[in-house]
């Protein structure tokens, strides 16, 4: 749509703008039943009011003795307040430093940034990208090597002084593509602290052209067929690069997220002379011509980044099963730069957020993904063979069965697979349209999954829900309902929580968990009911909207928010997007970093030494973190200034 400006304007609101659903709930009604769920709410908090204490159910017994075995504080740092302004802090005794930021070159013949005018096609290509997001860092035989997502452009400051902000060339499109994708690099640290070492054999840069290749259920079905590549098998580029994963074998995983906001239909575009309700009518007529499953992804005849006015791929008058071929997880292989991507459909295409990978008790691998859209799943991977150290390992993100999560309210849950047997569908359909899928086993429409983790000292994992304006309110696009209750207990949650599960026997694969909410965020200073938030929420280390998650070796908590910074209203108090550290054993939680204003905190790796994290600060405001001139995204190393052990 030409009027939204999507610098200012999430992804989620933007598929809302573009397809609003249908209003299905009287809101009077959904606040009645969110507040008849008070009792409930006690229940299912493990730090919440008086429930620890009076031991409600088994799990909040669990989390008292727990409680008690921490004998001592492990925050090694003094909390921060919140921040308002243009500046990263970071408490008393740490210091920080950027490492690479938007344009940056990878490689020394490459052109430096400009700061007034950016960069070019050309030099983008062999440089540090655009909004950087999840990434891992690997130590390749004593390198250290730190693959980065770069989720989506930024128009306005991507391509500076364009008209109505927006790409007018092909040359401008091919430099947002070259923007975005993953930077993979080496880093060293010297007397000058972390620098990018330029010109590394593993330095590499791959982008919305790089081609891959496909795996899984999917390969050579017809919906991945183009003209391009007739057998379905081969694809360029991974879109919206969003959070990340790690296998155990070394590989870097990277979730194609927000993938349906970059195609378009050319027949909508606007003409000459056309008036706006022309146009409207147009966009309609051809939006009706798509295929019925591009509503449930928010693939639609438009796009921001107008990719589709220059380049045919992107065109879907000219290629209408592209978008199918992507909102993937894809596979890298940081060690060995000439061997290609690959995207691997078994794992399900969604708004992938991140890729949690962890190990079953048998040795088979375990991957969760949270589907980041309102009202969308919880997912799980469990491979059919185990992960043997120094053994093949092609098969284990392309065969075993994918499930989606069911949560009841007795803080109870199931993993439900999603077979032909389940659902009908081939396993090449249930790869391509996933969605669809878990909507048949009656999958739990959650508010929002972006980041999972996984708990390395205790079988246990996390998923943060970052919000829901609809809850209750709409149905998902698919029009399963939002009711409340189960671990999404508030209407019009604009705050979030984080839920815990706990799998059966200890063992990932197992079927079934219990569930708790490790915190609920709120602001206590605005409310005093459930949108105070739960009791590990004071008014010392309020937020909203957890998304980027990360445990450390130690089992703490990195929490980073990506909310509503305005300072304002229901967030009076909360300041600038943050990163705060939770202790999964007490539930407290405390501030460790403030980000710039209008920037969000998300992407944390540790040095191999665990003596420097390095954090991304993604669409900073005013011109950080230089003095003027273009705000650069960047990845900032953190360490101590006694430089010990951080995480
Ligand atoms: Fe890319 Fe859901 O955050
Ligand atoms: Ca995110
Ligand atoms: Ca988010």
């Amino acid at each position: 749509m030409k009027d939204l400006d999507i610098r200012h304007m999430s992804f989620d609101e933007y598929d809302e703008a573009r397809n609003p659903r249908p209003e299905v709930q009287d809101f009077d009604r959904v606040v009645e039943r969110a507040l008849s769920r008070r009792g409930f709410l006690r229940g299912v908090l493990a730090f919440g009011s008086a429930a620890t204490a009076m031991g409600l159910s088994p799990l909040m017994n669990s989390g008292s003795a727990r409680a008690q075995t921490a004998a001592t504080t492990r925050f090694a740092f003094k909390p921060i307040p919140i921040a308002t302004d243009y500046e990263v802090h970071v408490p008393e005794g740490y210091s920080w430093q950027p490492v690479a930021k938007w344009g940056q070159p990878l490689f020394s013949d490459v052109a430096e940034f400009n700061p007034e005018t950016g960069t070019t096609a050309t030099a983008q290509e062999r440089a540090f990208g655009e909004n950087t997001d999840g990434m891992e860092l690997f130590n390749i035989a004593g390198r250290q090597v730190i693959c980065v997502n770069h989720e989506y452009a930024n128009l306005d400051i991507n391509l500076p002084g364009r008209p109505e902000g927006q790409p007018q060339s092909a040359e401008d499109v091919l430099l947002l593509q070259n923007a975005q994708g993953v930077s993979v690099f080496e880093i060293a640290e010297g007397a000058s602290g972390w620098q990018v070492v330029t010109d590394s054999p593993l330095n590499r840069r791959i982008t919305h052209l790089t081609p891959m290749q496909f795996t899984g259920p999917a390969v050579g079905h017809d919906l991945l067929k183009t003209a391009n590549d007739p057998d379905g098998s081969t694809v360029l580029g991974t879109l919206n690069n969003c959070g990340s994963g790690r296998t155990p074998w070394g590989t870097y995983l990277t979730c194609e997220e927000n993938f349906n906001g970059y195609f378009g239909h050319s027949a909508a575009l606007p003409a000459d002379g056309e008036s706006e309700d022309q146009i409207k009518a147009k966009a309609e007529a051809v939006a009706a011509t798509l295929p019925a499953a591009f509503a449930r992804y928010g693939i639609g005849v438009d796009s921001v980044y107008m990719y589709h006015a220059f380049d045919a791929r992107f065109d879907l008058a000219a290629n209408v099963n592209e978008p199918n071929r992507f909102g993937y997880i894809v596979e890298i292989d940081p060690a060995n730069p000439q061997v290609m991507p690959k995207k691997h459909s078994a794992l399900g295409r969604f708004k992938h957020e991140n890729a949690a990978c962890t190990l079953a008790r048998d040795g088979r691998v375990i991957v969760y993904m949270g589907d980041d859209e309102r009202g969308e799943f919880l997912y799980k991977w469990v491979s059919r063979d185990a992960y043997v150290p120094g053994g093949d390992t092609s098969t284990l993100l392309v065969e075993g069965v994918l499930y989606a999560a069911t949560f009841a309210d007795d803080q109870t849950g199931v993993w439900m697979p999603l077979t032909p047997e389940t659902t009908g569908m081939t396993a090449a359909e249930i790869a391509i349209h996933t969605r669809m899928a878990a909507s048949k086993v009656g999958a739990t429409t959650m508010d929002r999954p972006e980041w999972v983790a996984v708990n390395p000292v205790a079988i246990e994992a996390y998923c943060a829900l970052t919000n829901n304006s609809r809850r209750g309110v709409k149905p998902n696009a698919g029009g399963d309902e939002t009711p409340v209750g189960g671990p999404n207990p508030r209407a019009e949650n604009n705050y979030g929580q984080i839920v815990r599960w706990y799998p059966a026997g200890d063992d990932h694969a197992a079927p079934d968990f219990a569930w708790d909410l490790f915190v609920m965020a709120g602001n206590p200073s605005v409310h005093k009911d459930a949108y105070a938030g739960s009791t590990n929420i004071n008014e010392g280390n309020m937020f909203n909207s957890p998304d980027g998650m990360m445990f450390d070796a130690n089992g703490m908590l990195w929490i980073q928010t990506d909310g509503d910074d305005s300072n304002e209203g229901d967030f009076a108090g909360q300041g600038n997007n943050q990163m705060l550290v939770g202790d999964p054993v007490t539930g407290r939680i405390e501030r460790f970093l403030t980000g710039p204003k209008d920037s969000e905190i998300t992407g944390f790796t540790v040095s191999s030494d665990r003596r420097t994290i390095f954090v991304g600060i993604q669409h900073p405001g005013g011109s950080w973190p230089e003095a003027s001139g273009l705000p650069r995204s960047a990845v900032i190393a953190i360490r101590r200034d006694d430089g010990a052990v951080i995480a």
